[in-house]
């Protein structure tokens, strides 16, 4: 099949990449040249494991092109995959103007019948606006079809090419059809192909990542309570989670969800149902809940500082999570903001997320080459994003080079008997 993707994103560039894996001609089309450029020369963009490979695999075998243009893009194509950003506005709704602006270009260009597929987030109803916006700017027969992405930041490829299920919101069967062919080489099971209406499939994208943020939400304001009774929430989290109706995953308690997806999607959600009337309070709690959680943490640590004279942290930890160079409302960047206003000095370290952070923290941190460099000087230690390689320190060498030896971990990385053995005074989440 010949696909076209427009925008060249964690979920455009991951999704073409391994459409062309399954054996389709993939055109990838972004208005930022510099990326493109880079692309052709196998630059990739964003820090994702396995997707430099398969950029580079497929581009070889002639299956993955790039371009900044995209009537070429539109017209060597019969479906265009929209993965362009909506980014949250300022009053908390999903900015779709990219995705409008790509779906008038599409109609303008296309020269007979075209599939126009949306994986970007939008908003419910949005398949509407699209499709106004492309009858109003061609002839052409076209159908349109939303198709939500649920791939996680640092497991993307892996999540596209084995996916749990894909979401077809469409109203003719033949497109579904048409769709399950395209997924086909990446289906275990044609079960997880679900067809539904497209209002379903949009909403269906904001309804999954609520409901996992409010998960995450409710085991971090349980783990303020398990603290103040001395309940453990790793417990807990093991108790209730061997309930099948509840189970075990996205139920760690920590420093509060971050990335480009939950806080924005969450937000866009409590946005959608004020437009219509309908309160969305358990989305709006949640977003609350999420910051207090952050906040909180961040002010244990400065609290002991100010309490025993102290002034610099090392900071373990910047990306929102691990496997990713991406700092978008990362919890470990509010904390420091928040450690740094107080007026202590912060030596961080982070695998991927150096260069990002730099940006948005300046020269207030001192970036390290290495996690025991940031212990120089410093009085505790804070871990910020569960980094692998953050999970089996060297305790010795901790407790040695901190003024004093104190971790303040904010994602349970650590046994606190373990760590109360090596002589290092251990503060974690819910414990
Ligand atoms: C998420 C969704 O998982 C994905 O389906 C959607 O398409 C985009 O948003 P992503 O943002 O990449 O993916 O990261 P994810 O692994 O879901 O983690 C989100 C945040 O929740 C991270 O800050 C993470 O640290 C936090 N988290 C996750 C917890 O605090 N506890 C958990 O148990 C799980």
């Amino acid at each position: 099949m010949k696909i076209s993707v427009v925008g060249v994103g964690y979920v455009g560039l991951v999704a073409a990449a391994c459409l062309a894996e399954g054996g389709n001609n993939v055109i990838c089309v972004d208005k930022d040249g510099n990326k493109i450029e880079g692309l052709k020369k196998g630059v990739i963009p964003i820090y994702e494991p396995g997707l430099e490979e398969l950029v580079e695999r497929n581009t070889e075998a002639g299956r993955l092109e790039f371009t900044t243009d995209i009537a070429y893009g539109v017209q060597n194509s019969g479906v265009t995959f929209i993965g362009v950003g909506t980014p949250s506005s300022a009053d908390g709704s999903a900015d779709i103007s990219a995705v409008k602006a790509v779906s008038e270009a599409i109609a303008k260009y296309m020269t007979g019948r075209h599939v126009i597929v949306t994986k970007s987030t939008v908003p419910v109803g949005t398949h509407k606006v699209v499709s106004d916006i492309i009858k109003a700017n061609t002839n052409h027969p076209f159908d349109y079809v939303s198709n939500p992405e649920f791939l996680k930041e640092g497991s993307a490829v892996q999540d596209f090419l084995k996916p749990d299920r894909v979401i077809i919101g469409t109203t003719k069967t033949e497109i579904f059809e048409l769709m399950t062919n395209i997924y086909a080489p990446f289906m275990r099971k044609s079960s997880r192909m679900i067809f539904v209406d497209p209002a379903s499939a949009e909403m269906a994208k904001y309804a999954a990542n609520a409901m996992l943020a409010t998960r995450i939400t409710f085991m971090n304001e349980l783990s303020g309570l398990c603290e103040q009774f001395g309940a453990d929430i790793e417990k807990v989290r093991i108790g209730i989670g061997s309930d099948s109706r509840i189970g075990k995953e996205f139920l760690f308690a920590g420093l509060g969800y971050g990335g480009s997806c939950f806080p924005k999607d969450v937000k866009a959600l409590a946005y959608m149902g004020d437009e219509q009337g309908i309160e969305m309070t358990i989305a709006k709690s949640v977003q609350a809940a999420n910051y207090r959680q952050q906040d909180r943490f961040a002010e244990r640590i400065i609290e002991y500082c100010k309490e025993n004279g102290l002034t610099q942290i090392a900071a373990w930890g910047l990306a929102f999570k691990a496997k990713t160079d991406d700092i978008r409302e990362s919890p470990a960047v509010r904390c420091l903001h928040k450690i740094i206003e107080a007026g202590i000095k912060v030596k961080a370290f982070d695998p991927e997320a150096m260069e990002n952070a730099s940006r948005e923290l300046g020269k207030a941190v001192e970036m390290c080459e290495d996690a025991y460099q940031t212990l120089e000087g410093s009085d505790v230690m804070a871990v910020l994003t569960d980094w692998q390689e953050f999970r089996s320190p060297d305790f010795d060498t901790i407790r040695e080079k901190l003024s004093r030896p104190v971790i303040f971990d904010g994602r349970n990385l650590y046994s606190p008997d373990f760590v109360a053995g090596c002589g290092i005074e251990y503060h974690s989440i819910g414990r």
